[in-house]
């Protein structure tokens, strides 16, 4: 089973278990919510299923529009019945690792109004700690004028490197939707760290806005599994 296929499975496995008419559903970003996307429009066109979509992103938003689903946002549709999202890390306890693509902090908004949240993920994003199979670290958004206080910050509490995310041409940083600077914290995984303690640390240094750790939060996680089954928590 090819990652893409894992990646379809789970997200269609989600689609079909959690949604259902008349649902408003947060979209999440990266490359396995394509998937759930298009299973929700294969279900609208065959089975009229009606449902409002809060994207998380830029991408997301154009990923509705372009499947022909209906577009909301939180002014509208303050509370959400659920939300389908996509994760870079997941370890045992659920604790998961978002950012990945940079939209951490609407991911994090729309899931935190969402009933529940459901992750969909391949095999790779299976692990028992956090750091075991994603070595990119936990995306921090920060405010462009304070990104280096906070580096040295983060750093010099809790050892590792946070470096700035460059653009792919390394032509200038990565700028979020939110006109923001990401900070990715490869942290060192010989130590163990309580993601809950540290996340609360984070958020509180001056001009953090958002952590990628996603603690409590996912309700089940999906995964394409190489067998090709789907393994849910
Ligand atoms: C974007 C995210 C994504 O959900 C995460 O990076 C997973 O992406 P993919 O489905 O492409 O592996 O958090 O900010």
């Amino acid at each position: 089973m090819s990652i893409e296929e894992a990646k379809r499975l789970a997200a269609f496995k989600a689609v079909d278990t959690f949604i259902q008419d008349n649902t408003i559903i947060g979209v999440g970003s990266g490359s396995t919510i394509v998937y759930a996307v298009e299973r929700l429009a294969e279900l609208k066109r065959t089975k009229n299923l009606n449902v409002v979509c809060v994207p998380t992103s830029f991408q997301a938003r154009q990923l509705i529009l372009s499947n022909d689903l209906k577009l909301g946002d939180l002014e509208q549709y303050p509370k959400l019945n659920c939300t389908i999202d996509g994760a870079d890390e997941v370890d045992k306890n659920l604790v998961l690792i978002k950012g990945g693509g940079g939209c951490l902090l609407q991911e994090k908004i729309i899931a935190g109004y969402s009933e529940k949240l459901i992750i969909v993920a391949d095999y790779n994003k299976d692990s028992q700690h956090l750091g075991d199979n994603y070595k990119k670290g936990i995306p921090i958004e920060v405010l462009p004028l304070a990104y280096k206080p906070i580096q040295m910050r983060i750093q010099e509490k809790y050892r590792g490197s946070a470096t700035l995310r460059m653009s792919k041409m390394k032509a200038g940083p990565v700028i979020t939707d939110n006109g923001n600077l990401i900070l990715d914290w490869v942290f060192p995984t010989s130590e163990t760290f309580n993601w809950d303690e540290v996340n609360k640390t984070i958020k509180m240094m001056p001009g953090v806005i958002e952590t990628g750790l996603f603690i409590n939060m996912a309700h089940a996680v999906f995964f394409g599994t190489k067998d090709g089954s789907v393994k849910e928590i």
